[in-house]
């Protein structure tokens, strides 16, 4: 892999020129940091300190990224989005560092004044050094308080205004979770922070493959630490270490896998039809293929109801009496993908699973009759807002437009869903954000336009019962959030046709 190597030579710390590094190739190439930094390492030789400061330096100034710049922007003339890009990379972690971490201020300005020699040559040393000394004198003036530094607004005059400083977020992102929490400010502040956290890698034991038991005894084996959740059957924490270590991991019988994603699909599974059963399940959205597996197995096993008796009203029992029993078709699952990379890697999971297909098509031109399917996954490609612990440069990426460009499709994909489901089938509409415009706003305005679609209520899905214990949120759609429930932001909706 190719990286900006250094321009000059002179001495800079290993740890900070690795970041530095890797913040360059994010600005210059769009890099993934959670990708290029493990890529770079494994080529040095860094004690485990630095590879741990290396660590630190490089995620954390990626998020605070905006704060960074605010803070450099009150003690420079001119703009700092005229500043030489690598140096304003250098300046950025120095200013992590002072404002963020507990090198000493005196280092902290030392090493990046090297590392901006090393990397830059002589030119740039003494703007470099009197911005960080002077960054370094109002964090002690304000003893660091980031809200008193960059003059945040107070927070019951503007909310959304004071988050955006206080938390490192953009603005419209800041807005986009407030709206989603009903304006309730502290919840926003913790569901924002929570951006800030690594997650805890969960893993899947898929169904009818490996048990979640087994998966734990298995890295036990290999001198991992992981253990159950309490919420999803299939789900195992591990606690660091690398999940490849696992045979079960590298045979497919098991995969890393975030818990919301499993519990929106496996509530799916455990929704109760009303009607003949075809036995078909069609995954729309499938690439990578990480709920289609889960789906297969799932189904294949027949016992979704794991979670218990299915909840009354809206969600009748299919063995109501005249009806068929519950397998007398074979459980299917056709899983489409239009992308050829992303279709190989569904095949790839589903392999296991005999009674599943992978098709390489448009979700929205489905190769199969309407109205033929029990269930339908739409797992829609969406903005990714849910997910923005794990990229920690994301939330300066995207943008508002990326998510008004996918609407049209996510509305396009939710009605070819429905078309597909037969009369008492059931449609889940997931995404991984809590927007409400690719969420809610997208099951409300199909459903709007359709006589025979009735909306379920998400939350009494068994299946989520143990993630939303103690929790209040407004049905009929489900919202995880990484700060109550441990998983990514996943959005689940729950239609059912209408079989009257
Ligand atoms: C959010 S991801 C699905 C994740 C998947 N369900 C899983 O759990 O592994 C959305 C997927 O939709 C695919 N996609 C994009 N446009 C599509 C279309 N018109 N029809 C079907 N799938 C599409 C993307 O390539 C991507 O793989």
């Amino acid at each position: 892999m190719s990286v900006a190597t250094p321009r000059r030579g002179g001495a800079a710390d290993p740890a900070r020129l690795l970041a530095w590094e890797v913040l360059r190739a994010v600005d210059e190439r769009g890099a993934y940091a959670n990708l290029m930094l493990p890529a770079l390492m494994a080529g040095r030789r860094l004690s485990s300190r630095d590879r741990g400061l290396a660590t630190e330096l490089t995620y954390g100034s990626l998020r605070a990224m905006g704060t960074l710049d605010g803070v450099l922007g009150t003690v420079t003339s001119r703009p700092v989005d005229t500043v030489d890009p690598p140096v304003r990379d250098a300046l950025r972690l120095g200013t992590y560092q002072l404002l963020s971490t507990r090198v000493p201020a005196r280092a902290a300005v030392a090493s990046t004044v090297d590392l901006v020699r090393a990397t830059c040559g002589e030119r740039p040393v003494r703007f470099a050094n009197a911005v960080l000394r002077r960054v370094a004198a109002r964090i002690e003036e304000t003893e660091g308080d980031i809200a008193v530094l960059l003059s945040a607004p107070d927070v019951n005059v503007d909310p959304a205004g004071h988050l955006t400083v206080v938390t490192a977020h953009p603005r419209w992102i800041v807005d986009v979770v407030l709206e989603a929490l009903g304006g309730d400010a502290a919840a926003a502040r913790a569901a924002l922070v929570a951006n800030d956290t690594r997650p805890t890698v969960h893993l899947v034991a898929r169904p009818g493959r490996i048990s979640a038991d087994e998966l734990v005894e298995q890295a036990a084996a290999v001198g991992l630490r992981a253990r159950r959740s309490v919420f999803s059957p299939y789900a195992v924490y591990l606690d660091g270490g690398d999940p490849g270590a696992l045979p079960a991991v590298r045979a497919g019988a098991a995969a890393v896998q975030d818990e919301g994603s499993q519990l929106v699909a496996l509530a799916l599974a455990a929704v109760p039809t009303v009607g003949r059963l075809t036995g078909l399940t069609v995954d729309l959205c499938a690439g990578p293929g990480g709920k289609a597996a889960l789906l297969a197995g799932a189904l294949a096993a027949d016992q979704p109801p794991a979670f218990g008796q299915p909840p009354a009203a809206d969600q009748p029992s299919p063995s109501q009496p005249g009806q068929p029993p519950r397998a007398e078709r074979r459980p299917r699952l056709l899983a489409l993908e239009p992308r050829a990379a992303r279709a190989g890697l569904v095949e790839a999971s589903l392999a296991g699973f005999p009674d599943a297909w992978t098709v390489r098509a448009d979700g929205r031109l489905p190769p199969v009759r309407p109205g033929t399917a029990d269930r339908v996954l739409v797992d829609v490609p969406c903005s990714g807002l849910g997910a923005l612990r794990r990229r920690p440069e994301a939330r300066w990426r995207r943008t508002p437009a990326d998510v008004a460009a996918l609407v049209p499709l996510q509305r396009q994909l939710l009605v070819a869903a429905l078309d597909l489901v037969r009369p008492g089938g059931v449609v889940a509409y997931v995404t991984c954000s809590p927007h409400p415009e690719e969420t809610s706003e997208v099951v409300m305005a199909v459903v709007r336009q359709r006589a025979d679609i009735a909306i379920l209520d998400a939350r009494r899905s068994e299946a989520l019962a143990g993630a939303l214990a103690g929790t209040s949120a407004e049905g009929p759609f489900v919202q995880l959030w990484p700060h109550l429930h441990g998983t990514d932001a996943m959005f689940l909706a729950l239609l059912r046709r209408r079989s009257d």
